[in-house]
This record gives C-alpha cells, structure tokens and sequence, in this order.
C-alpha cells in the first residue's frame, strides 16, 4: 500500500544511499540526495509501506486502478502541493490558496466528518493506491457542488472520471452542478462522459479564488 508522505518534513533516510524508487524501472529512480529533497518539498516524494522511497512521475498504468476514500489530515499537505501547481490553476482558471488559509479550511472541513456544519463530502482519489487528486461535493449558493483535481503528473489516465463515477455512486441527491473555465475541455469531457449537461456558459470576474473567465456551468438532475 502506498501512501504520501506529508512535503513539510524530511524524508526518512535509513542509509546514505541513493534512495531507489519501488519496482527499479530507470525513469522511477531517485537519483540524487538533492533532487530528493526537491520533490519533496513540491510533495512530489512517496513512500511505500516500508519507507522506500519513489518518485510519482514513474510510470503508472496508462489506466490505473482508481478509488476514493474519505480524506485525512495525513492528505492535506500533499493536496496543498497539488493546488499549488501552475498548469494546474491556468487550465482550472484559479488562484491557488496559501498553506494557511488552505490548512485553516481543512481543519474545518475535517472536524466535522459528517459535513453537518460545513456540507462538504470530502474525499481523495487513489490511482493504483497512490494519493493522485481530491473530489469533493460542497454547497454552493444552495447547491451541491461537485470539483476535483488531479496530480499533473497523471492527467489523461481515465483518473477524473473513474472518480466521479465513483462519487457519484455514494452521493446519490441530485441535482448536482459543477462549474468549469470555458477553456477546460479536458474538465468538460470528464463531466459529459458522466451525463452532466450544459446549462449556461457566461463571463465570471475575478473573485479571491478564480480568474475573470468564461464559465460554463453543468447539471447532472
Ligand atoms: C480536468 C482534470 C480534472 C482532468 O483529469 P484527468 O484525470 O486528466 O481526466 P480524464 O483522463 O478522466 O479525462 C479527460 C478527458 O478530456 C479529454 N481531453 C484532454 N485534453 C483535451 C483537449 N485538449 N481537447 C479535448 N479533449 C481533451 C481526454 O481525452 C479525456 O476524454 P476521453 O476519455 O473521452 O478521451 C485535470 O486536468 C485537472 O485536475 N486539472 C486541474 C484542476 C481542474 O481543472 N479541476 C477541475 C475544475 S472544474
């Protein structure tokens, strides 16, 4: 089983070697004590259940096996490294969250499990049981909610929508809607493969989490 390893602290070394990534492919090895430290401060390092390390652009599956659990505190670091990522913010056409202000949500978030307070359904997306994305339902003006997002690295592998699939199984009110930058195809394609549908396309301003953008919204009744 693997796990993320929270991006704030150091990683565990038992030796002074190279660490070598799990199952040796070349592209999966991590090659040097510097290069190590840097990804993990990107929270891009991994550990198996033994401690070894790996570094998560290896190669997965082209269609990994995905799941979702609910989400820990263990998780946060590692999704705070994932809404920091550049690409990531332009395609969603959002402005990422500092690490306070992300950690001060999350704490509330995760206090109250049953979302009684906050109507939040918090999970995480494993792809081959490695941490690759956070899927949530929250209120909005009203209505449930839907967003997700995916580690880069792993983009175009089936994960989004395996994972909305999976969501929307467990979370069975409706409607539900979601929104997305007019831009975001790959966004658009995941949630019409899943039945949603268009209801509105129109210019949003900028607001503290999102870029001035044409927005389209989608409905799944
Ligand atoms: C949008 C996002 C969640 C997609 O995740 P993903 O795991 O790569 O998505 P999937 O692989 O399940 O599906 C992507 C679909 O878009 C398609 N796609 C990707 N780029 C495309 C493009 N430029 N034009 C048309 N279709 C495109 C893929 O082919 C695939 O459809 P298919 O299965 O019919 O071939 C991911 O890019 C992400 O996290 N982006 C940053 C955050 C974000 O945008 N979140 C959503 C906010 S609304």
């Amino acid at each position: 089983m693997l796990r993320a390893l929270p991006a704030q602290d150091s990683p565990r070394r038992t030796d002074r070697e190279a660490p070598v990534a799990r199952g040796g492919a070349a592209s999966r090895v991590i090659t040097s004590w510097k290069q190590e430290t840097k990804l993990w401060r990107l929270g891009r390092i991994m550990s198996d259940s033994s401690g070894r390390l790996y570094n998560p652009r290896m190669p997965l599956p082209v269609r990994p096996m995905v799941t979702i659990r609910r989400t820990s505190a263990a998780d946060i670091r590692t999704l705070h490294a994932f809404e920091l990522d550049e690409a990531s913010n332009e395609l969603a056409g959002t402005k990422p969250r500092d690490w306070p202000t992300f950690q001060r949500r999350w704490t509330e978030i995760l206090a109250d499990p049953e979302g009684r307070a906050t109507g939040v359904t918090p999970r995480v997306i494993l792809a081959d049981g490695v941490l690759a994305g956070a899927i949530n339902i929250s209120p909005q003006d009203g209505s449930d909610t839907l967003g997700y997002w995916i580690a880069r690295t792993l983009w175009g592998r089936g994960i989004a929508t395996r994972a909305v699939a999976l969501l929307l199984r467990e979370f069975t009110r409706r409607p539900i809607y979601a929104t997305a930058a007019g831009h975001n195809v790959p966004s658009i394609r995941v949630l019409e493969k899943n039945g949603f549908e268009m209801v509105s396309r129109c210019v949003t301003p900028e607001t503290s989490r999102t870029v001035q953008r044409e927005t389209v919204t989608l409905v799944l009744e």
